[in-house]
Parts: structure tokens; C-alpha cells; sequence
């Protein structure tokens, strides 16, 4: 684990508010990889455990889906070695950078974001102020390292460039201090939809658990699932307009294959659709084997997962507390004697 200034920063994290799904793997974290593998950035990827209590969780759930978060990092093949892997809530100056964030922040700003308009219209009863100043505690996660690019899905990259703007706008009052980030959407990041509902995004809160496949639903799980994907009347296998369920599973298919749309179209010629679903979900469950195996060790010997959450997490904290104090100075807090 290395932090070069003359490399670029990457920063994303995940919410541990529910079983990752595929759409999950394939979208972000698979891509997470290949940024790692090509070596040319310093990565910082966290569980965003602090903005999950927006909305209501289950304490002793979220404790554990934060560590199986990670488990599932690790198994899929981002080394803690050579990412900074960690855990928000124990990096305090997240917390601490958004609050100051907060005074930067528009309530105008805030009110147009998208997430939070549809969140607390499914959520009525807890329109609470934390789900409204999420966008400020992202800015204070992206900033605190000095990033350049975040790799996001298209959901969030409204408060990417709110976290753009609130940087300007700091910077302007106060001179250079943060680094402005991009929105990183990434062009092998495939998103993946819903297979009850094709138009629908993958989601791993969706209540109808048909419609998604976890990280670790086991093999016979994932295949019956495929079975029961919704697609079309139609009888050919072939990627057109109007054919959501068919195009999705298609995508799935190349994702975990490697093969081309056209090559999947030959493969399945004259076949039926039963057949294709059952080589999805074959597909599908063959490429999560070794990362289900490598999680269920991981969650075997939580120590080992303990001590990478720890050492990371004092590494985050070093690096974000000199940009926080930086702030804190810019700002006019006064120094405590050390
Ligand atoms: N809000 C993001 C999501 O729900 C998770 C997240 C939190 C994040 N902090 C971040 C993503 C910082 C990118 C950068 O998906």
C-alpha cells in the first residue's frame, strides 16, 4: 500500500446496506481490478457505513454486511496490499470534514439532488436531515484525499459534481486547497438490470429477490433464478431494440465469458431460450465459484480481514487528517497545543 504523489487518486465505496449483486461485480468492483492491476493510481475504496444510517438498518445486520463488504473486495481480487481498503466510521475525519462541508453546501443545492427526492418519497415517515447532507458527507469522502477521479454508476454522478462544485467553491474563498474530482463512468462497467423487471436497474434492495443475483447466492440459487428471468415472446437469442430481458442476460453472459454479442448469437442459433438461461447461469456460477470460496476463508478467520481493516484504516486516517487540518486552518479553527 503506497500513496505516490505523482500518481492519479481513485476513490469509491460501496454502501453495505444489502447482499451485493452481481450488477455490483460487474458495474464497479470487477473494474476496480483492472484500475489495480494496471498500477497507474493510488486507490482508496471504502464501505460507506456512515451514509447506510440514512435510512433505517438492523445494527447487528450492518455490522456484519460492512464486514462481509469487504470480504467480498478481497475475494474478488483487490488486494489490501495495494489498495487502501477501510471502513468510513473509522476514519473520523469523514464525519468531521463533512460538518465543515455542511457550511459550503447549498440547502437549494441540496434539495435538487435526484437520490434525495426519490429516498424520501420511499421513505415518508424518516425524511431525516442526515438523507438530506448525504451529497456533503460524499464530498468530504472524495476531497479528504486529494482525488482525481471517481468510479461511480451513473446514479451518483449528480453528487460527484456536487462535490466538484463545493471544491471550486472553497477554493475560491480560500485559496487552492482541494483537488476537484471527475466523475470516472467507466466504459467496461456494464450496467446490468433486473431480471423480474428488465427496465429496472440490478438492485440489492429490491424486495423481490428473483430479481437480482447475490455475489454469493449459491449455484443452484443462481440458475434457478435464470430460469425464471423475465424476457419475450420471441424465440431467438439475439441483442435488438425492445428485448430488455434477452439483451440483459446476454450482457451477463459476455461479462462472465468474455464472448462477443455476435459470438453469442451463433452459439445459441437455433436454440431455445431455456437452454441460454441454464448457460447463463452455469456461466454465471462457474465465475463465482473461486470468489465464493476465497470469501467463505476470508469469513472463516475474520483476523486476518481485521488486521487489513485496521492497518488501512490508520493509513486513511493519516492521509485524510493532514488535509483536514489544512482545512481546519484555512477555515480559522484555532490549533490546539499539541
Ligand atoms: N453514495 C454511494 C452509493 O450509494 C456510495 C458512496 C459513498 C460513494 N461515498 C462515496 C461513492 C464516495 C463514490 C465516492 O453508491
Amino acid at each position: 500500500m503506497e500513496f505516490s504523489k505523482d500518481k492519479k487518486t481513485i476513490f469509491s465505496a460501496v454502501q453495505p446496506s444489502g447482499n451485493l449483486t452481481i450488477g455490483n461485480y460487474l458495474g464497479a468492483i470487477k473494474n476496480w481490478q483492472t484500475l489495480q492491476d494496471g498500477g497507474e493510481f493510488n486507490c482508496l475504496y471504502c464501505v460507506a457505513d456512515m451514509h447506510s444510517i440514512t435510512v433505517r438498518q438492523d445494527p447487528a445486520l450492518l455490522r456484519r454486511r460492512t464486514l462481509e463488504t469487504m470480504a467480498v473486495y478481497v475475494a474478488s481480487g483487490l488486494d489490501p496490499e495495494k489498495n487502501i481498503m477501510f471502513v468510513q466510521s473509522h476514519v473520523p475525519a469523514h464525519a468531521e470534514l463533512a460538518w465543515v462541508l455542511n457550511c459550503y453546501t447549498m440547502f437549494g443545492e441540496l434539495s435538487r439532488m435526484t437520490q434525495f427526492k426519490d429516498k424520501s418519497a420511499k421513505n415518508e415517515q424518516n425524511i431525516n436531515a442526515g438523507l438530506f447532507t448525504y451529497p456533503a458527507l460524499m464530498a468530504a469522502d472524495i476531497l479528504l484525499y486529494g482525488t482525481d477521479l471517481v468510479p461511480v454508476g451513473i446514479d451518483q454522478k449528480q453528487h460527484v459534481e456536487l462535490a466538484r462544485d463545493i471544491a471550486v467553491r472553497f477554493n475560491q474563498i480560500y485559496g487552492d486547497t482541494f483537488t476537484v474530482p471527475e466523475p470516472y463512468i467507466l466504459q467496461t462497467g456494464k450496467k446490468i438490470y433486473s431480471l423480474a423487471e428488465p427496465e429496472k436497474k440490478m438492485s440489492k434492495s429490491d424486495e423481490n429477490v428473483n430479481s437480482f443475483i447475490g455475489i454469493l447466492d449459491s449455484r443452484d440459487v443462481i440458475i434457478k433464478k435464470f430460469k425464471r428471468a423475465v424476457t419475450d415472446s420471441d424465440t431467438h437469442v439475439c441483442y435488438a431494440e425492445g428485448k430488455n430481458g434477452i439483451n440483459n442476460l446476454m450482457t451477463i453472459y459476455s461479462c462472465f465469458t468474455g464472448k462477443t454479442m455476435e459470438e453469442i448469437e451463433r452459439e445459441f442459433d437455433g436454440k431455445g431460450y431455456g437452454e441460454f438461461k441454464l448457460a447463463v447461469g452455469e456461466a454465471c456460477a462457474d465465475a463465482l465459484a473461486p470468489l465464493q470460496k476465497q470469501y467463505n476463508c476470508l469469513m472463516s478467520d475474520r483476523s486476518y480481514l481485521e488486521g487489513i481493516l485496521s492497518q488501512n484504516a490508520d493509513y486513511a486516517a493519516y492521509l485524510a487528517r493532514k488535509m483536514l487540518s489544512k482545512v481546519y486552518r484555512k477555515v480559522g479553527f484555532l490549533a490546539k497545543n499539541k
